[in-house]
């Protein structure tokens, strides 16, 4: 059967562009770094950066791939025929989706334990003993089998949706998965909103201090925004490929960033309300939603096993639609650069990543006491994934797009051969040429010196 490597509608790649956008890096990343950096302030500087830096970003990756209709390397390689080295920016990308996928596997796997935990009462059972409950993460996640089990059994679901095609497996998936999300997003609003004293983490979330913001906060807000937005990987080049090509690629573009951004903030008004009228410390880190939620949940008596299992679920479909897309890039490039057969591309990077984020979740536990230069390998990739290869990625794809790419193309395929209006064209172009470049640097810098 011929495969169609399209989505069918606008709305079909908005879902699936907002399915891969939306994450763990909205509903586990945005609050507790938001929650570390001090609240309001933080959303203020994050939006800034969405809106005029990762928003830029993402609509010259699509034009990129929608343009080219190409994957990664070999859309560089179409744009810059006789600088092959662009190609390189490609390829970095890819290797970027590769350790991030890998990485990714790891705390989506705890999250499908989590689900588990919940609906078999076991989160329940710890009572609101907040040792108990960060004893129970700790001992989980350095178990060694268990988090695998729950990896392999998340990777697997994201490999039959691969399989499915992009029409039938990713864009169906993501247009049933992505309503879904809301729905339970904002049904724990309404919840955490009704409780006692929620008031005090509504203040929070909204009422900029910015005695609490420091430097460190603002570039982690940038870097949060490029990988809320999923873009530096290569993934909305090959997303764009599959745009239809009528669609204005400037209003998808708006519809991805401002889902994805008010579907963060909606996890923080889901989060914050909670833990505040709980009485807990809104700045608990990565363990916020492992650690902190838990107890949450369980000062709810009955109803909370329901709003546990209900938030796991929510973190596992945002996780879910991330992961394939993510998978898709692999899988789509391999694809067309050895003619292997969809099926197979998905099967071996679907292994490889598999095998690493095995790796990568047993350094935790077991395998702790191997050490790249002075870190576990989980530490060691969640830096690349976190300071490098990100920014690096997306300096080189902003560079090639605002300073080498022709200028005609880009006009061409953001007004659809002329027949759609770009009046937001000089600023657009300004911020990748001159802003974007910059910012990137900056973030790149700070981190390499860190
Ligand atoms: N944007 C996803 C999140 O916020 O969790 C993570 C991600 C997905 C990053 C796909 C990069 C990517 F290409």
């Amino acid at each position: 059967m011929a495969e169609q490597k399209s989505f069918s509608s606008s709305l079909g790649a908005i879902m699936a562009a907002v399915g891969s956008a939306v994450g763990l890096g909205n509903i586990w990343r945005f609050p507790y770094i938001c929650g570390k950096y001090g609240g309001g302030a933080f959303i203020l500087v994050y939006l800034c950066f969405v809106f005029l830096l990762g928003s830029v970003l993402m609509m010259s990756e699509l034009v990129i791939g929608r343009r080219t209709q190409h994957t990664p390397i070999k859309a560089f390689h179409h744009l810059a025929p006789k600088h092959k080295a662009w190609g390189l920016v490609g390829l970095m990308g890819l290797v970027t989706s590769f350790f991030i996928l890998s990485q990714y596997l790891v705390l989506s796997g705890w999250t499908t334990n989590y689900i588990w935990d919940s609906l078999t009462g076991t989160l329940a059972s710890l009572g609101t003993d907040a040792g108990r409950i960060s004893d129970h993460f700790s001992t989980f996640s350095t178990s060694g089998l268990r988090p695998i089990v729950f990896l392999v059994v998340f990777s697997l679901l994201g490999l039959v949706i691969i399989l499915g095609g992009v029409q039938k497996g990713i864009e169906n998936v993501s247009k049933v998965l992505m309503p879904v999300l809301v729905v339970l997003v904002l049904v724990l609003c309404v919840r955490s909103l009704t409780l006692p004293g929620a008031i005090e983490g509504v203040k929070y979330l909204f009422k900029p201090d910015f005695s609490l913001l420091t430097g460190e906060g603002i570039l982690a807000a940038l870097g949060q925004a490029l990988f809320s937005l999923s873009v530096g990987m290569g993934v909305m080049i090959v997303y764009g490929s599959y745009i239809p090509t009528d669609d204005r690629l400037f209003k998808t573009a708006m519809w991805i960033t401002a889902s994805d951004t008010l579907i963060a903030i909606l996890a923080g008004v889901a989060i914050f309300p909670a833990v505040f009228s709980c009485g807990f410390d809104p700045a608990g880190g990565p363990g916020l939603v492992y650690c902190v939620l838990p107890n949450v949940f369980n000062t709810m008596g009955g109803a909370g096993v329901v709003f546990s299992s209900i938030f796991f679920v929510l973190l596992m479909v945002a996780a879910l639609t991330s992961a394939i897309s993510l998978l898709e890039a692999l899988t789509a490039t391999i694809q067309a650069h050895t003619g292997m057969k969809r099926t197979w591309g998905a099967v071996v990077f679907f292994a490889l990543t598999t095998l690493f984020g095995v790796l990568f979740s047993l350094s935790i536990g077991p395998l702790s006491h191997v050490k790249i230069a002075g870190n576990t390998l989980f530490d060691f990739v969640d830096k690349l994934n976190s300071i490098y290869l990100p920014p690096l990625s997306a300096l080189g794809t902003i560079i090639f797009f605002g300073w080498f790419m022709k200028e005609d193309d880009i006009k061409d395929e953001l007004s659809n051969h002329g027949t759609v209006s770009i009046g937001y064209y000089q600023l657009f172009r300004f911020l990748a040429r001159y802003v974007a470049p910059i910012a990137l640097v900056v973030v790149l810098v700070s981190g390499i010196l860190g």
